[in-house]
């Protein structure tokens, strides 16, 4: 098949682009480098495919319709994986406006291309902030949303409806997946197993917020990958899926597991919850196993111990 994969030299895109091209699709990247976080990271994280044959590379922002439309003309994909955003929940807090556009806009003109270029398949990269708030656990896709905390978690709902609109209104069969809490090798170094991780590398003291007792349902990269592959297969007219572990981890615990994994223990400094963080995610994956088969494989302490060793391997120059 011929892919186009919007941010497909980030963290998750990275990961998906070499499963994709493993199993000889060609795959079409756009993504603007953007300096959220350190382009170099990016293209180093695309680097052992990038004279591959079948990749072509667009460096391209998706708020550049012109940009985009090039983009499409040149890789005629017939499926989309819209991975391309902003995706630090926290900055969105202050930049809102900023998020909302890349999201919101951002979408709508892949939507738009996809519509335009005939495309077979859109997939769509949410995320479990969607549930802001929700106080059922574990989260299932046809739960109530409506107490969202975040632009960003706002910012992805507002993806989603945006795809149920091209689903319904232009026959655009779109699969929204909600991405739990990604980690593994590569994974931003905004995100929380990456920060403790170097920060107790360095001996400095953890940021620990509230009790401990916030839990998130981390979800090691490849077994996203599994699910993103797995969604290609079945086209649905219009559906949402969760993606996540399904064994929600603690803060306490995930600091008391990477300390075990690194040999130290971290000196905490507590602090009061953040602003737009959610008490917890936990997926329920029920429809995710009986639609794609997802069965996650790998444990949460394990996929620590393959960052720990992918970090030391490569990123120790922090
Ligand atoms: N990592 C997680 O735990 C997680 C959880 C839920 C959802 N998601 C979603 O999965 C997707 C990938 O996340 P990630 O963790 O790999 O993030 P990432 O920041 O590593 O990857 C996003 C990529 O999009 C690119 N990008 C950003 N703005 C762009 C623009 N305007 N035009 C073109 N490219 C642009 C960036 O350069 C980057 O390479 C995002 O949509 C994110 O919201 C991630």
């Amino acid at each position: 098949m011929r892919i186009l994969v919007t941010g497909g030299a980030g963290f998750i895109g990275s990961h998906l682009v070499e499963r994709l091209l493993r199993a000889d699709h060609d795959v079409a990247v756009v993504d603007n480098f953007d300096p959220f976080y350190e382009p170099r990271r990016k293209r180093r994280n695309l680097a052992a495919v990038r004279d591959h044959a079948r990749l072509q590379l667009h460096e391209a922002d998706i708020l550049d319709a012109a940009a985009l439309q090039r983009a499409f003309q040149a890789a005629k994909p017939e499926r989309v994986i819209h991975l391309a955003a902003r995706a630090n929940a926290r900055l969105a807090l202050r930049e809102p406006a900023a998020y909302a556009r890349v999201l919101g806009e951002g979408t709508i003109n892949v939507l738009e291309q996809a519509r335009e270029n005939g495309v077979e398949q859109f997939i769509l990269g949410s995320s479990s902030s969607v549930y802001g708030l929700n106080a059922k656990v574990p989260f299932a896709e046809d739960d109530p949303i409506g107490t969202t905390i975040s632009p960003y978690a706002a910012g992805k709902r507002a993806a989603e409806l945006y795809g149920h609109v091209y689903a319904h209104t232009y026959g655009l069969p779109v699969t929204c997946l909600r991405f739990f809490n990604v980690h593994g090798p590569r994974q931003r170094p905004d995100l929380a197993v990456y920060t403790f991780v170097r920060l107790l590398l360095r001996n400095e003291p953890v940021p620990f917020y509230g009790d401990g007792s916030s839990g998130r349902d981390y979800t090691y990269i490849d077994d996203i990958i599994d699910g993103v592959e797995a969604a290609l297969h079945t086209v649905f007219p219009f559906k949402i899926i969760n993606l996540g572990g399904n064994h929600p981890v603690l803060l306490r615990d995930m600091v008391a597991t990477i300390e075990s994994e690194l040999g130290v223990t971290a000196e905490r400094i507590v602090l009061p919850p953040q602003a737009g963080d959610v008490p917890r995610t936990f997926a329920d994956i029920s429809r995710a196993e009986r639609l794609l088969g997802f069965a996650p494989q790998v444990p949460f302490a394990e996929g620590v111990r393959r960052f720990v060793e992918w970090y030391k391997r490569e990123v120790l120059d922090d």
